[in-house]
């Protein structure tokens, strides 16, 4: 992903004072009070700040957690513990349970009870205590005069000590410090892990990922994108690894489910955890997403989807194996063509040009600006004249190499862990022997040979024919020497041989390592030197003239308009966006509404085509329309909604709320006529997509019955308003217009 600019920014405050706010902001929210508090309330929030987040009590905070460390957001909807994420967000999970024989990915599943609750391995959730700015303290021993190393060392020392200090204060919380706008600020995040997460219920594929990769990244949408987990804890409620003894855990809070519904121009409020923004990059970063970046990534990608997708169609057990993989890769193939699609349509590059003459002219109105940020765009410019050869070649080394076929990451974790079997102390060895068994059973249950062999050789023999030779990773030159510069040659030798190729090999060589089988391994061998190549483009002279540049740019533009609301890029940190639901006009002639309803599954139900069947049972409950409570005041059943809510990757699973705080609805994704929104948000065409919160109980209710379910959850509506009628109105009218 990438970022964005003021232009617009300062643009969409003006407009604000007339028509709804706009939306754009990821906002921290021990900042809510001082920034945005009193607008929010102007615009429909009926709660504090401090409601949302506070030091000294429960708070909307405790309700909103992270998974895996900051790969989706989700929420707590009941006193037990339960939680409600993404389809998207717990599809590994789901896939992982799913064989041919009992396929809950396909047909979907519901715990009736606690008992039927699935424990999912290697899984975990983060709850979020404090934020404190430790800004002043990070940069106390830091000077103008230091260069960018000798900078990063002072502030990495400091980070280290504070991250210390926490430790010892609560052992049982995870301190983290991070840089904030690009290397200016810094604030400290207090967490609490927990990794009992249990598989409480998920959708068939067909609803849950309706429209699959055609739909993906779209509106309108018609997909149930949700899925239900369960925290467990020990019996004081406190963190506990997997055991039959622990029990729901009891949070400090949790969302209540309004069944109000969404009208246009309604407040919302979503809560999550973006994971990365661009809103601070150069004209020239953008030439070089456009031009070199983004067709990279989308090239291997495309040639990666295609050799899965050839195994996954002949064989349904590979289907199973590789259907998270094939989704995860699709999802960012389509992103990056649909971020260039938009960069060009909207014209990003200009934009970001003429805010970079503005601060130029700035910058020139003072010495003093002269001395601080003179040589910003000089710097940034030098670091894209000089890595516009290497980007291809950088994009390969981890498109292409560690993360393109499963055996090489495979290979590169086990090639690190390994060194830790030979070690003299003896619980070393035994923690390496362990997570490497651990690494293992993962691996292979989701390992097809055929399937990985075809994507080594196809991609690192792209790889070879596209990047030139002086940036080739060094086992490429065994390659040509010894295999005829043949692929598939070292792979007839690697995949047969390999301790990491066959569970029983891989088990042998745990139990008794050796140096030498470590060493001869062709796998190990190429990983490890994959992993050189990339990181070589890292640690390269030009990464700190663009950290440099990035980090004056930013603070540039901020001391240039100083009276504007700033946020930072998002960072996997805990953020609070909010603005109205609202319709848009994606093209000329063309008005899309801001709901979808369960019609539109029936428009587009296609059962000859895998991601538009509509499953048996859920098409005669649409066709009968029981709707109940969940239907709208029209007695549709509302499906989606769309709100000009500022997200990201990383927020899939956010609770939309409304001005109560109130669960209204799940955010799931973003829209395709403003893909390039990650680095410059569009007022006027940015949305967030959520499923509403009707459909999600609907499904839970009606389609799979599961009332214990339904029976933890607090509901809330808002009695209809009576209707008033005095002498001097009309009556009811009966027809008349
Ligand atoms: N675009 C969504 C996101 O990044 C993911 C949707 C998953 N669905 C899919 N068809 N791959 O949050």
């Amino acid at each position: 992903m990438k970022q964005r600019i003021f232009l617009l920014l300062f643009a969409a405050f003006q407009l604000a004072a007339t028509t709804a706010r706009a939306d754009e902001g990821m906002w921290l929210l021990h900042m809510l009070q001082r920034i945005n508090e009193a607008e929010m309330q102007q615009m429909g929030l009926n709660l504090t700040a401090e409601d949302i987040y506070s030091l000294n009590q429960a708070c909307l905070r405790d309700a909103v957690i992270t998974l895996n460390g900051g790969s989706c957001t989700a929420e707590i909807i009941s006193d037990q513990g339960l939680v409600l994420t993404n389809h998207h967000c717990a599809y590994g999970a789901i896939q992982g349970f799913s064989t041919v024989e009992d396929d809950i990915l396909t047909n979907g599943f519901w715990a009736m009870s606690l008992e039927e609750e699935k424990p999912i391995p290697d899984f975990s959730v983060t709850f979020l205590q404090r934020i404190e700015d430790v800004t002043e303290r990070v940069l106390a021993d830091v000077t103008a005069d230091m260069d960018a190393g000798a900078r990063e060392q002072a502030i990495q020392a400091v980070i280290a000590q504070i991250e210390e200090e926490e430790k010892g204060i609560n052992p049982d919380f995870r301190p983290q410090v991070k840089s904030f706008y690009h290397g200016n600020e810094f604030y400290l995040f207090i967490y609490r892990d927990y990794t009992d997460i249990r598989l409480v219920g998920n959708p068939p594929e067909s609803i849950g990922k309706f429209g699959g990769d055609t739909d993906n990244w779209m509106w309108p949408r018609h997909t149930g994108d949700f899925s239900l987990l369960r925290i467990y804890s020990d019996a004081d409620g406190n963190p506990a690894d997997y055991s039959e003894e622990n029990k729901p855990y009891t949070p400090k809070r949790h969302l209540k489910v309004s069944l109000d519904g969404v009208q246009n121009g309604d407040f919302t409020m979503i809560m999550g955890y973006p994971g990365s923004t661009d809103r601070f990059l150069s004209s020239r970063g953008i030439q070089q997403a456009l031009d070199l970046y983004n067709p990279s990534v989308v090239e291997v990608r495309d040639l990666k989807l295609r050799t899965m997708k050839t195994h996954m169609d002949a064989d349904p057990a590979v289907r199973i194996q590789y259907a998270a993989k094939y989704a995860q890769t699709a999802n960012y193939w389509k992103y990056y063509i649909g971020q260039s699609k938009g960069l060009k349509a909207l014209d990003v590059y200009s934009k970001k040009k003429a805010l970079e003459d503005e601060f130029s002219a700035w910058m020139q109105g003072s010495p003093e600006r002269m001395e601080t940020y003179g040589e910003t765009l000089g710097l940034l410019d030098t670091y894209y004249q000089n890595t516009d050869a290497t980007v291809k070649g950088q994009v390969y080394s981890l498109e292409a190499g560690l993360i393109g076929c499963d055996l090489m990451l495979f290979a590169f974790r086990v090639g690190m862990a390994a060194q830790g079997l030979f070690s003299e102390d003896a619980d070393r060895a035994a923690g390496a022997a362990a997570s490497m068994r651990g690494r293992a059973e993962g691996f292979f249950k989701d390992y097809d040979m055929e399937t990985d062999r075809d994507l080594f050789v196809a991609l690192m023999t792209k790889y070879m024919e596209d990047i030139p030779a002086d940036q080739q990773p060094s086992y490429f030159n065994t390659v040509r020497d010894k295999y005829k510069g043949d692929f598939s040659r070292y792979a007839d030798k690697m995949y047969p041989k390999s301790f990491l190729t066959d569970a029983d090999r891989f088990e042998a060589f745990v139990s008794e390592p050796s140096e030498k089988v470590l060493e001869k391994d062709l796998a190990v061998a190429a990983a490890m030197s994959l992993i050189d190549s990339y990181r070589s483009y890292f640690s390269s002279p030009e990464q700190s003239k663009y950290d440099e540049g990035y980090r004056l740019l930013t603070a540039g533009l901020r001391e240039m308009n100083p009276d504007k609301m700033w946020y930072p890029d998002a960072n996997s940190t805990m953020r609070l966006s909010y603005g109205t639901v609202g319709d848009y006009d994606p093209a000329d002639a063309v008005h899309y509404d801001f709901v979808t309803t369960s019609d539109g599954i029936l428009q587009k139900k296609d059962n000859s085509n895998p991601e538009f069947v509509v499953d048996g049972t859920l098409e005669s409950l649409l066709r009968k329309r029981d709707f109940g409570r969940y239907a709208d005041d029209a007695g549709n059943l509302v499906l989606c909604f769309i709100s000009n809510n500022d997200i990201t990757g990383g927020n899939s699973g956010s609770p939309v709320l409304n001005g109560n705080g109130d669960l209204i609805g799940l955010a799931f994704d973003g829209n395709w006529e403003a893909m390039s929104g990650d680095i410059a948000f569009e007022p006027e065409l940015q949305r967030t997509i959520s499923v509403d919160i009707r459909y999600v109980m609907w499904v839970i209710d009606k389609m799979a019955g599961a009332q214990n379910l339904i029976d933890e959850i607090d509901f809330v509506m808002t009695p209809a308003a009576p209707v008033e009628t005095t002498e001097t109105e009309a009556p009811a009218e009966e027809g008349g217009r």
